[in-house]
């Protein structure tokens, strides 16, 4: 298992995964990673992006949250709190599906617990073949259209083309295979209704990919949810309200401990 050269295991306890967005990597926690948050961080690039080369064959969500699990093993976790961003937040959800007894606490950020539509399905494949023939351009022009809030795009136009930079280094293996991973998910609420351990939602109030609906109805499936919306975010809200975003992971962490 290769370090990610973002994990930061300095502090003791359990450590907090940042599970990466599609079509992204490890990069984008750093607002977090250069935080000092006093407790193991570790940043994964998930295979087939970042630094992880993509694999052969397909894959699924399922078999990421097993790689996830692999990564904590081979630094000597038994568990962890699971923190993951719209498709990081998909991965975050089926490791609590499969692992739950090693997950000691879970953030899920501008994500949904629902499959995808038929109508998204068919887009996903499309976009799956097209990114195989012609590259990374045209989808980083339409995600990086589609994630920011208006305030985003009007005041930070560097962190927006850092974005779409990060999207451009990706693999287009890789990223086909994640669309067609993600068209073939199934619902998670059955694994939301079981959780045993605190949720934090996280959304921005401005996110038109993961809508503040889906974060209210996520948190009335789970026994103990709380929503923390961060007003001016879109969809990267981590990225776009590091402060913000930031403080909510904090709490919740201390929380978590004090309960131990
Ligand atoms: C993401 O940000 O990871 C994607 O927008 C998720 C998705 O396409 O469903």
């Amino acid at each position: 298992m290769r370090p990610s050269g973002r994990d930061s295991l300095i502090g003791g306890g359990t450590p907090l995964v940042l599970i990466h967005a599609f079509p992204m990597d490890g990069r984008m926690w750093a607002p977090q990673t250069d935080g000092d948050f006093g407790f193991p961080l570790l940043v994964p690039d998930l295979p087939g992006f970042g630094s992880s080369p993509a694999t052969d064959g397909p894959w699924s969500l399922e078999e990421q949250a097993r790689w996830l699990a692999n990564h904590l093993d081979a630094r000597g976790f038994d568990s962890a709190v699971l923190c993951g961003l719209s498709m990081g937040g998909y991965i975050a959800l089926a490791f609590a599906a499969l692992f739950p007894n090693r997950l000691a606490g879970l953030v899920l950020a501008d994500t949904r617990a629902t499959p995808d539509t038929e109508a998204v399905k068919i887009a996903r494949e499309e976009t799956a073949g097209r990114v195989l023939r012609e590259g990374m351009a045209f989808l980083a022009d339409d995600m990086v259209a589609k994630l920011f809030g208006a305030a985003s795009k009007a005041s930070n136009p560097g962190l927006v083309a850092r974005v779409r930079d990060m999207m451009m280094d990706q693999d287009p293996q890789g990223v086909a295979q994640a669309l067609l991973a993600m068209r073939d998910r199934p619902s998670r609420e059955g694994a939301l209704a079981r959780l045993a351990v605190p949720l934090l939602i996280i959304i921005g109030s401005e996110d038109t990919v993961t809508a503040p609906w889906e974060a209210r109805d996520m948190a009335g499936i789970a026994r103990n949810a709380r929503v923390v919306q961060i007003l001016g975010a879109g969809h990267l809200s981590n990225l776009e309200a590091p402060a913000a975003f930031n403080g909510a992971l904090r709490r919740y962490m201390a929380e978590l401990l004090r309960a131990r």
